[in-house]
Protein backbone atom coordinates (compact mmCIF):
# COMPACT_ATOMS: atom_id res chain seq x y z
CA UNK A 1 0.00 0.00 0.00
CA UNK A 2 1.49 3.38 -0.67
CA UNK A 3 0.67 6.17 1.59
CA UNK A 4 0.05 9.77 0.78
CA UNK A 5 1.84 12.53 2.55
CA UNK A 6 0.45 15.69 1.79
CA UNK A 7 -2.05 17.29 -0.76
CA UNK A 8 -0.29 19.59 -2.86
CA UNK A 9 -1.68 21.37 -5.89
CA UNK A 10 -4.63 21.74 -7.66
CA UNK A 11 -4.74 21.85 -11.78
CA UNK A 12 -7.72 23.42 -13.51
CA UNK A 13 -8.44 24.29 -16.81
CA UNK A 14 -10.36 26.72 -17.23
CA UNK A 15 -12.38 29.08 -20.15
CA UNK A 16 -11.14 32.26 -19.14
CA UNK A 17 -7.69 32.38 -17.75
CA UNK A 18 -7.23 36.44 -17.44
CA UNK A 19 -10.87 36.13 -15.02
CA UNK A 20 -9.66 33.40 -13.38
CA UNK A 21 -6.26 35.16 -12.64
CA UNK A 22 -8.12 38.33 -11.40
CA UNK A 23 -10.37 36.35 -9.44
CA UNK A 24 -7.80 33.89 -7.69
CA UNK A 25 -5.70 36.84 -7.10
CA UNK A 26 -8.22 39.87 -6.30
CA UNK A 27 -10.76 38.03 -4.58
CA UNK A 28 -9.59 34.93 -3.46
CA UNK A 29 -6.23 36.05 -2.51
CA UNK A 30 -3.43 33.99 -4.11
CA UNK A 31 -0.32 35.28 -5.33
CA UNK A 32 0.91 34.58 -9.06
CA UNK A 33 4.45 33.31 -8.82
CA UNK A 34 5.15 32.26 -12.48
CA UNK A 35 3.37 32.37 -15.99
CA UNK A 36 5.15 30.40 -18.25
CA UNK A 37 3.73 28.32 -21.37
CA UNK A 38 0.53 29.05 -20.72
CA UNK A 39 0.16 27.82 -17.32
CA UNK A 40 -0.22 30.28 -14.24
CA UNK A 41 0.97 28.86 -10.83
CA UNK A 42 -0.53 30.13 -7.81
CA UNK A 43 0.99 30.25 -3.79
CA UNK A 44 -1.10 30.19 -0.85
CA UNK A 45 1.44 29.46 1.20
CA UNK A 46 5.60 28.24 1.64
CA UNK A 47 4.90 25.65 -0.88
CA UNK A 48 6.13 26.09 -4.75
CA UNK A 49 2.84 26.30 -5.89
CA UNK A 50 -0.36 24.86 -4.63
CA UNK A 51 -2.72 25.82 -7.64
CA UNK A 52 -2.03 25.98 -11.39
CA UNK A 53 -4.14 27.01 -14.39
CA UNK A 54 -4.28 26.38 -18.00
CA UNK A 55 -7.00 27.86 -20.90
CA UNK A 56 -8.67 24.63 -21.13
CA UNK A 57 -12.37 22.43 -20.85
CA UNK A 58 -13.05 23.19 -17.05
CA UNK A 59 -13.22 19.38 -17.01
CA UNK A 60 -9.79 18.88 -16.71
CA UNK A 61 -8.69 19.12 -13.39
CA UNK A 62 -5.80 17.40 -11.28
CA UNK A 63 -5.37 16.58 -7.51
CA UNK A 64 -1.55 16.54 -7.04
CA UNK A 65 -0.52 14.53 -3.71
CA UNK A 66 3.12 14.05 -2.52
CA UNK A 67 4.38 10.42 -1.86
CA UNK A 68 7.46 9.49 0.55
CA UNK A 69 10.18 9.04 -2.24
CA UNK A 70 10.47 7.37 -5.43
CA UNK A 71 10.70 3.71 -3.88
CA UNK A 72 6.95 4.94 -2.21
CA UNK A 73 6.14 6.20 -5.62
CA UNK A 74 7.17 2.49 -7.51
CA UNK A 75 4.98 0.75 -4.12
CA UNK A 76 1.84 2.85 -5.19
CA UNK A 77 2.46 2.68 -9.50
CA UNK A 78 2.37 -1.19 -8.43
CA UNK A 79 -0.58 -1.21 -6.09
CA UNK A 80 -2.26 0.82 -8.94
CA UNK A 81 -1.33 -1.57 -11.64
CA UNK A 82 -2.12 -4.46 -9.55
CA UNK A 83 -5.82 -2.74 -9.59
CA UNK A 84 -5.92 -2.59 -13.02
CA UNK A 85 -5.83 1.05 -12.81
CA UNK A 86 -3.49 2.85 -15.84
CA UNK A 87 -0.65 4.89 -14.36
CA UNK A 88 1.22 6.92 -16.70
CA UNK A 89 5.14 8.28 -15.73
CA UNK A 90 5.38 11.72 -15.97
CA UNK A 91 8.34 13.06 -18.57
CA UNK A 92 10.89 15.22 -17.37
CA UNK A 93 9.31 18.36 -19.28
CA UNK A 94 6.29 17.57 -17.37
CA UNK A 95 8.18 17.07 -13.91
CA UNK A 96 10.07 20.44 -14.29
CA UNK A 97 6.82 22.17 -15.20
CA UNK A 98 5.69 20.67 -11.50
CA UNK A 99 8.94 21.32 -9.78
CA UNK A 100 9.00 17.55 -8.63
CA UNK A 101 11.58 15.44 -9.52
CA UNK A 102 8.83 12.57 -10.27
CA UNK A 103 5.74 11.87 -10.90
CA UNK A 104 3.23 9.68 -11.36
CA UNK A 105 -1.15 10.42 -12.90
CA UNK A 106 -4.06 7.87 -12.68
CA UNK A 107 -7.69 8.06 -12.39
CA UNK A 108 -9.03 7.29 -9.50
CA UNK A 109 -12.25 4.77 -10.11
CA UNK A 110 -14.76 8.06 -10.14
CA UNK A 111 -12.73 9.23 -13.08
CA UNK A 112 -11.01 12.16 -10.97
CA UNK A 113 -7.79 13.03 -12.04
CA UNK A 114 -4.82 12.48 -9.41
CA UNK A 115 -0.60 12.59 -10.00
CA UNK A 116 1.30 11.21 -6.73
CA UNK A 117 4.78 13.83 -6.93
CA UNK A 118 7.87 13.26 -5.42
CA UNK A 119 9.94 15.75 -4.17
CA UNK A 120 7.87 18.88 -4.87
CA UNK A 121 9.58 22.05 -4.46
CA UNK A 122 9.15 24.20 -1.44
CA UNK A 123 10.26 28.34 -1.16
CA UNK A 124 10.53 28.56 2.30
CA UNK A 125 8.23 31.55 2.36
CA UNK A 126 4.90 32.57 1.90
CA UNK A 127 4.54 34.85 -1.25
CA UNK A 128 2.43 37.60 -1.12
CA UNK A 129 -0.11 38.74 -3.41
CA UNK A 130 -2.07 41.63 -4.06
CA UNK A 131 -4.98 40.86 -1.56
CA UNK A 132 -4.37 39.54 2.22
CA UNK A 133 -7.44 37.18 2.71
CA UNK A 134 -5.51 35.63 5.57
CA UNK A 135 -4.68 32.51 3.35
CA UNK A 136 -2.31 29.99 5.23
CA UNK A 137 -2.35 27.62 2.94
CA UNK A 138 -4.04 25.17 0.98
CA UNK A 139 -5.55 21.88 2.73
CA UNK A 140 -7.72 19.80 1.31
CA UNK A 141 -10.74 19.05 -1.75
CA UNK A 142 -13.99 17.58 -1.89
CA UNK A 143 -13.94 14.70 -4.91
CA UNK A 144 -17.10 13.85 -6.21
CA UNK A 145 -17.95 10.04 -6.21
CA UNK A 146 -20.08 8.01 -7.59
CA UNK A 147 -19.92 5.69 -5.41
CA UNK A 148 -18.53 6.80 -2.12
CA UNK A 149 -18.33 3.25 -0.64
CA UNK A 150 -15.99 1.87 -3.37
CA UNK A 151 -13.91 5.13 -3.30
CA UNK A 152 -13.27 5.41 0.36
CA UNK A 153 -11.63 1.51 -0.04
CA UNK A 154 -9.73 3.17 -2.87
CA UNK A 155 -8.13 5.87 -1.08
CA UNK A 156 -8.15 3.85 2.21
CA UNK A 157 -6.42 0.64 0.54
CA UNK A 158 -4.05 1.37 -2.21
CA UNK A 159 -3.66 4.98 -0.85
CA UNK A 160 -2.92 4.52 2.94
CA UNK A 161 -6.02 7.66 3.50
CA UNK A 162 -7.72 6.86 6.78
CA UNK A 163 -11.53 7.24 7.64
CA UNK A 164 -12.24 10.51 10.19
CA UNK A 165 -15.70 10.44 9.96
CA UNK A 166 -18.93 9.74 7.76
CA UNK A 167 -21.63 11.79 6.82
CA UNK A 168 -24.37 9.22 5.62
CA UNK A 169 -21.64 7.44 3.04
CA UNK A 170 -19.81 9.70 2.17
CA UNK A 171 -16.07 9.81 4.14
CA UNK A 172 -13.54 12.34 5.35
CA UNK A 173 -10.19 11.62 4.60
CA UNK A 174 -7.23 12.37 6.65
CA UNK A 175 -3.03 11.51 5.17
CA UNK A 176 -1.59 13.67 7.88
CA UNK A 177 -2.84 14.88 11.30
CA UNK A 178 -5.49 17.24 9.84
CA UNK A 179 -9.21 16.16 10.03
CA UNK A 180 -9.70 15.71 6.23
CA UNK A 181 -7.59 16.47 3.12
CA UNK A 182 -9.90 14.69 0.91
CA UNK A 183 -13.77 14.43 1.59
CA UNK A 184 -15.76 12.01 -0.83
CA UNK A 185 -19.03 13.55 -2.12
CA UNK A 186 -21.52 11.31 -3.74
CA UNK A 187 -22.69 12.50 -7.50
CA UNK A 188 -23.40 11.76 -10.74
CA UNK A 189 -19.81 12.28 -12.15
CA UNK A 190 -16.39 12.77 -10.93
CA UNK A 191 -14.86 16.09 -10.65
CA UNK A 192 -13.07 18.58 -8.11
CA UNK A 193 -16.36 19.47 -6.13
CA UNK A 194 -14.43 22.29 -3.92
CA UNK A 195 -10.90 23.60 -2.92
CA UNK A 196 -10.32 24.68 0.56
CA UNK A 197 -7.95 27.17 1.82
CA UNK A 198 -7.00 27.64 5.71
CA UNK A 199 -7.48 31.04 6.75
CA UNK A 200 -5.83 31.91 10.20
CA UNK A 201 -9.06 33.19 12.04
CA UNK A 202 -12.32 33.13 12.40
CA UNK A 203 -12.08 37.35 11.83
CA UNK A 204 -10.46 36.72 8.37
CA UNK A 205 -13.06 34.55 7.80
CA UNK A 206 -15.83 37.03 8.63
CA UNK A 207 -14.21 39.83 6.68
CA UNK A 208 -14.18 37.59 4.16
CA UNK A 209 -18.09 37.12 4.32
CA UNK A 210 -18.35 40.93 4.06
CA UNK A 211 -15.96 41.33 1.51
CA UNK A 212 -16.61 38.54 -0.75
CA UNK A 213 -20.57 39.74 -0.60
CA UNK A 214 -19.93 43.48 -1.68
CA UNK A 215 -17.73 42.79 -4.43
CA UNK A 216 -20.54 40.14 -5.83
CA UNK A 217 -19.00 36.81 -5.36
CA UNK A 218 -22.15 34.54 -4.44
CA UNK A 219 -21.87 32.77 -1.39
CA UNK A 220 -23.00 29.20 -1.69
CA UNK A 221 -22.73 28.20 2.01
CA UNK A 222 -22.11 29.55 5.60
CA UNK A 223 -20.99 31.18 7.63
CA UNK A 224 -21.05 27.97 9.99
CA UNK A 225 -19.66 25.37 11.31
CA UNK A 226 -18.94 21.62 10.62
CA UNK A 227 -20.02 19.58 13.57
CA UNK A 228 -17.46 16.69 11.98
CA UNK A 229 -13.97 18.92 11.56
CA UNK A 230 -15.18 21.52 14.00
CA UNK A 231 -14.08 23.75 11.53
CA UNK A 232 -15.80 27.34 10.85
CA UNK A 233 -16.10 27.85 7.16
CA UNK A 234 -17.56 29.84 4.26
CA UNK A 235 -18.30 28.58 0.13
CA UNK A 236 -18.68 30.17 -2.40
CA UNK A 237 -18.88 30.49 -6.16
CA UNK A 238 -15.66 30.89 -8.31
CA UNK A 239 -14.65 30.62 -12.18
CA UNK A 240 -16.39 27.98 -14.34
CA UNK A 241 -18.44 27.07 -11.08
CA UNK A 242 -15.79 25.85 -9.02
CA UNK A 243 -16.77 26.45 -5.59
CA UNK A 244 -13.60 28.14 -3.11
CA UNK A 245 -13.90 27.43 0.33
CA UNK A 246 -12.24 29.06 3.38
CA UNK A 247 -12.52 27.45 6.71
CA UNK A 248 -10.54 28.14 10.28
CA UNK A 249 -10.29 25.83 13.36
CA UNK A 250 -10.17 22.14 11.66
CA UNK A 251 -9.68 19.80 14.24
CA UNK A 252 -6.46 17.29 14.22
CA UNK A 253 -5.71 13.69 14.99
CA UNK A 254 -2.36 13.72 16.66
CA UNK A 255 -0.04 10.69 15.79
CA UNK A 256 -0.61 9.46 19.49
CA UNK A 257 -4.28 9.17 19.17
CA UNK A 258 -3.67 7.67 15.62
CA UNK A 259 -4.26 3.89 16.93
CA UNK A 260 -6.87 4.54 18.68
CA UNK A 261 -9.19 7.24 17.01
CA UNK A 262 -12.43 5.75 15.59
CA UNK A 263 -14.38 7.26 12.68
CA UNK A 264 -17.76 8.73 13.92
CA UNK A 265 -20.92 8.07 11.94
CA UNK A 266 -22.90 11.42 11.37
CA UNK A 267 -26.33 11.52 9.73
CA UNK A 268 -27.14 12.15 6.18
CA UNK A 269 -28.99 15.43 7.43
CA UNK A 270 -28.30 19.47 7.37
CA UNK A 271 -27.00 19.55 10.96
CA UNK A 272 -24.40 17.14 10.24
CA UNK A 273 -23.35 19.51 7.53
CA UNK A 274 -23.37 22.88 9.93
CA UNK A 275 -24.52 23.21 13.34
CA UNK A 276 -25.22 26.99 13.14
CA UNK A 277 -28.22 26.10 10.56
CA UNK A 278 -26.39 27.19 7.74
CA UNK A 279 -28.30 25.59 4.61
CA UNK A 280 -26.64 25.72 0.89
CA UNK A 281 -28.60 27.45 -1.76
CA UNK A 282 -27.48 25.50 -4.47
CA UNK A 283 -28.34 21.65 -5.96
CA UNK A 284 -25.38 20.41 -5.99
CA UNK A 285 -24.50 21.42 -2.32
CA UNK A 286 -27.45 20.66 -0.65
CA UNK A 287 -26.96 16.80 0.39
CA UNK A 288 -23.27 16.62 0.19
CA UNK A 289 -21.68 19.43 2.09
CA UNK A 290 -18.84 18.78 4.50
FE1 LIG B 1 -14.30 21.56 2.79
Amino acid sequence: MARLEDIRYVRLGTRDPQGTDRYLQQVLGLALVRHEHGLRYYSSDERDHTLVCFEGDPSQQTVGFEVGGTDALDAAAGVLDGLGIAVRAGSTAECEQRRVQAFVEFRDPSGNGVELVVRPLHRGSARAGPLDAGITGFSHVGLCSTDPARDERFWVGALGARVSDRIGDAALLRIDEVHHKIALFPAARGGVQHINHQVAGIDDLMRAWYRLRAAGVRIVFGPGRHPTSGAVFLYFLGPDDMVYEYSTGVRTIPVDQEASYRPRQFASAPESFCMWGAVPDIEQFRSTLT
